[in-house]
C-alpha cells in the first residue's frame, strides 16, 4: 500500500489546511481515489490483516500529510454503502440536539487510547463538492453519519477527537445528548 497515514504526534496534524482549488485537478482526483481505495481495502478483512491496516471509514488528506480541505468516508450501514470524496466542505446547520459513541471514537492517526465520550451534534447539514458524484452537495446527516462527517471535518481545523473529551469529566453525558 502506498499511502503512509501521519499520526497524531507529528505537529502538521494541528495544522488548519487550506482550500482546494476547482475545478479539481487530476492530482487531487488521484489522492481522493487512492483514499477511497485506502478505506476499501483496510475494511477488506484478509487484506487488512496481511497488510497490518487497520478498519477506518473516513480518512482526511492531511492523514496523508497533504494540508488540503478535502476528506473521503466510506463505509456500509442497513440502508446501503455512504461514500463521499468531500473538497472544501462548510458545515452550515447545527443541531441542538447532540450525540456521542458509546464506545469512543477511534481514529487511524491515534493508536494511543482515549477514553471518554467525544461529544458531537446529532444533526448537521454539510455543503461541499463531492468529487465521487462530481457536483455540489448539501448532506444533511444524522446520528453516526453526522459523526462521521464532524470527526473528518475536525482533521481539516488539526482537530482530533479526543479535544472533544472533557478531560476533567469523560463519561459526563451532556443535556440533550444521545449516546449512539
Ligand atoms: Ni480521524
Amino acid at each position: 500500500m502506498k499511502l503512509k497515514i501521519v499520526k497524531d504526534n507529528n505537529p502538521i496534524m494541528r495544522k488548519k489546511s487550506l482550500p482546494v482549488s476547482l475545478p479539481l485537478s487530476v492530482e487531487d482526483k488521484n489522492t481522493l481515489d487512492e483514499m477511497l481505495n485506502y478505506l476499501k481495502l483496510s475494511q477488506d478483512e484478509e487484506y487488512s490483516k496481511k497488510h497490518n491496516l487497520r478498519p477506518g471509514v473516513g480518512i482526511a488528506a492531511i492523514q496523508i500529510g497533504l494540508l488540503k480541505r478535502m476528506f473521503v468516508v466510506y463505509y456500509e450501514t442497513d440502508n446501503g454503502i455512504v461514500q463521499y470524496q468531500l473538497v472544501n466542505p462548510k458545515i452550515i446547520e447545527y443541531s441542538v440536539r447532540k450525540c456521542a459513541l458509546k464506545d469512543g471514537e477511534g481514529c487511524l492517526s491515534v493508536d494511543g487510547d482515549h477514553p471518554g465520550y467525544s461529544h458531537r451534534y446529532y444533526k448537521i447539514r454539510m455543503e461541499a463538492y463531492d468529487a465521487l458524484s462530481g457536483r455540489d452537495v448539501i448532506l444533511t446527516a444524522r446520528g453516526f453519519d453526522a459523526i462521521v462527517l464532524q470527526h473528518e471535518y475536525d482533521h481539516l481545523d488539526g482537530l482530533f477527537f479526543y479535544d472533544r473529551i472533557d478531560k476533567n469529566k469523560p463519561n459526563q453525558i451532556l443535556m440533550n445528548e444521545e449516546l449512539l
